[in-house]
């Protein structure tokens, strides 16, 4: 999960459109939650540069603003309405000047509250879900014939066209891009709402994936990281054309065509659930080098007891055994995690299992959060819900835990020669900044032209979050382009 991503303002499209001059109208969107939601914000400034919205770094002067929200625990439901409460006078200084301001919330609190949200906040004019934001032009045409006084648009519904059939190609914007493939969940773990939010699982088809990834790549993209809420439970339609392979694609065939577009270096994919990892996939680790040594795959928990409690439809004992085959396949594969600390029920004793998996598994970064009761789970239904104080001291035992790890991962780095993609200008002169294969970020002193590249480099040292490395004095020879 990243905290908080602001859309790049980065971009330089023209508004296209039939050859009439469409006023420039400035965006302002603030992307909450997770990889699916960075994404949806792209897509959701490809859908409105036709009505000439250009991305923009600060509301103050925005003709737009869009919160691209996430549900998934209370308080960053919460920051949505202390956002809104920034906003708002922004809102009415424009229109005492004059001038407007359309407020649109999006995402998963959007697709939870629905009108709920125009209740609270009357100054929003538009609450769609993750679903159907390819109508955002025909919402803004709504709102902006709205009469003063009249409420919000709500749009929340699942409709039955898939919103990827009616939104634009996406353009490269540098060396990496997100692609999704995968939406929804029907795992229905107890204490999660994306079932509910996002809906059923659905696929995109296979063709549809490898044409996005083409045009990526021509645009300059080398790493690709495929997303979805359970994004190895794909099982999109096989192409057309594939005679070998009628009825479905799992994630492990999608990753092994990738592999053979030219010129895309690398291939990731996010965030997968321990109960779809097939053979498939499994074996795309060994046979695919483009496929990176670094899987995120969520536990949870080290107790048996707390993972039947929360349904994850696995125990300790299947996750070991997923690990031990995939680095049998994969000897360099690298792990990381999410894990909940103080889930309804969890004792001392649960916790320190799952201390004790981190210590098994040897996991190198994590993701820790407390435990959020979110209104209409069965776990906040739960009896014996754990203190607030229990779950604070959890958090801070684990997060030092897993400081100590990613420190000596980190520090068992230096001194190695690893491949580096440079995605773009670091901190200081002169210097680039690339992604490991691990996904740790590197700093290396090094010319413009090798953005975009990837790059064999020396690992030098290391610092709290990233690496600094020296390009190998053969590297312009060796570089993999
Ligand atoms: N589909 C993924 C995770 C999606 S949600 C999976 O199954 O692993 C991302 C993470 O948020 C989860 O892995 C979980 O660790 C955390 N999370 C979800 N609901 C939560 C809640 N109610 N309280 C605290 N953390 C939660
Ligand atoms: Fe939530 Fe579980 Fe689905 Fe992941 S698998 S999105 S945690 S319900
Ligand atoms: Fe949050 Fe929705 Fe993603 S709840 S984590 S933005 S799927």
């Amino acid at each position: 999960m990243s905290d908080q991503t602001t859309l790049s303002p980065n971009d330089s499209r023209e508004p296209q459109g039939d050859g009439t001059r469409i006023a420039a109208k400035k965006l302002f969107i603030k992307t909450y939650g997770c990889q699916m939601n960075v994404y949806d914000s792209a897509r959701m400034t490809d859908v409105l540069a036709p009505l000439g919205y250009r991305p923009t770094e600060t509301p103050d002067d925005a003709d737009m603003v869009i919160l691209n929200t996430c549900h998934i625990r209370e308080k960053a439901s919460e920051k949505v309405f202390s956002d809104l409460g920034r906003i708002r006078p922004l809102k009415t200084e424009r229109l005492a000047a004059g001038k407007t301001m359309v407020i649109a919330v999006a995402g998963c609190v959007a697709q939870a509250e629905g009108a709920a949200i125009i209740a609270r906040a009357p100054f929003v004019d538009i609450v769609l879900g993750p679903q159907t934001y390819h109508r955002l032009p025909e919402l803004v045409a709504r709102a902006s014939r709205a009469t003063p006084g009249s409420r919000g648009v709500l749009d929340t519904e699942f409709p039955a066209e898939p919103k990827f059939d009616y939104l634009p190609a996406p353009r490269a914007q540098g060396p990496t891009a997100f692609l999704s493939v995968q939406e929804g969940c029907d795992k229905f773990c107890t204490f999660c709402v994306v079932p509910y939010t996002r809906g059923a699982e659905y696929s995109r088809p296979a063709a549809d994936v490898l044409r996005e990834a083409r045009g990526l790549i021509d645009g300059g993209v080398r790493e690709i990281t495929l997303l979805g809420q359970n994004v190895n439970a794909y099982h999109g339609d096989a192409p057309m054309d594939s005679c070998a392979s009628k009825g479905t694609w799992g994630l492990g065939r999608l990753v092994r065509a990738l592999a053979e577009i030219p010129d895309l270096a690398r291939i990731r994919y996010t965030t997968s659930h321990p109960r779809d990892m097939d053979e498939e996939l499994m074996a795309a680790h060994r046979d695919v080098p483009q496929l990176m040594p670094y899987l995120h795959l969520p536990v949870q928990s080290g107790s048996d007891r707390i993972l039947a409690a929360m349904n994850r439809g696995h125990d300790r004992d299947h996750y070991r055994r997923i690990i031990d085959t995939l680095r049998t396949y994969q000897p360099d594969l690298v792990l990381s995690s999410d894990f909940i600390v103080g889930f309804p029920g969890e004792r001392d004793a649960d916790f320190k299992a799952t201390l004790a998996l981190i210590e098994d598994i040897g996991f190198i970064q994590a993701y820790t959060f407390k435990y959020s009761a979110r209104p209409g789970t069965p776990a906040a239904a739960m009896a014996d819900q754990v203190p607030e104080h229990t779950k604070e001291e959890r958090l801070a035992a684990m997060m030092s835990l897993m400081m100590t790890k990613t420190r000596a991962f980190n520090a068992s780095c230096v001194g190695r020669t690893m491949d580096v993609l440079f995605t773009g200008p670091g901190r200081h002169a002169g210097q680039l900044v690339g992604r490991s294969p691990y996904l740790q970020p590197v700093n290396v002193f090094a010319d413009a032209g090798q953005i975009g590249k990837v790059v064999p480099v020396v690992i030098t040292r290391t610092d709290s979050n990233s690496l600094h490395a020296d390009l190998r004095a053969d590297s312009s020879r060796t570089e993999i382009s």
